[in-house]
């Protein structure tokens, strides 16, 4: 069984629709096997958006993921990393299909209510770094 790791943005948490999010993920038949609702380190949060360190929306975006809690939460199932993927949607709001995650709930490319790891090897790193 594959695992990822998954993380409601503090706009998630904030507007109130962490339950529904869950609840989608749940009735797709994953198992959530590990959560914590906690507010992170920026040490811990530049870390996990290393590969975007340098770019123009880097600071925007490590502010962001400060600005309140997250739920971080390792998520088992039959090919997960890729069909979380799915579910969520692309971080496009212009390309984020309808009936994805994003697609019904996040209209901006800089509050974009979840996050899920991109590949097996980075839900690896992902799982490590966020429930070491
Ligand atoms: P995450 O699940 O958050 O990692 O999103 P993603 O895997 O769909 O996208 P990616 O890893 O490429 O980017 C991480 C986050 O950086 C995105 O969710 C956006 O919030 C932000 N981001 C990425 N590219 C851009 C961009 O071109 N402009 C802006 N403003 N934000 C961006």
């Amino acid at each position: 069984m594959e695992r990822t790791f998954i993380m409601i943005k503090p706009d998630g948490i904030q507007r109130g629709i962490m339950g529904e999010i869950i609840s989608k993920i749940e009735k797709k038949g994953f198992k959530i096997i590990q959560a914590k609702l906690f507010e992170p380190s920026r040490a811990l949060v530049e870390e996990h958006y290393e590969e975007h360190k340098g770019k123009t929306f880097f600071n925007e975006l490590i502010n962001y993921i400060l600005s309140g809690p997250v739920m971080a939460m390792e998520v088992k199932g039959e090919f997960a990393v890729e069909v979380m993927r799915n579910m969520i949607g692309d971080k496009d709001p212009k390309l984020a299909a309808s009936g994805t995650i994003r697609g019904e709930f996040a209209n901006s490319m800089n509050t974009n209510v979840i996050h899920g790891s991109d590949s097996i090897e980075s839900a690896h790193l992902e799982l490590d770094l966020w429930f070491k």
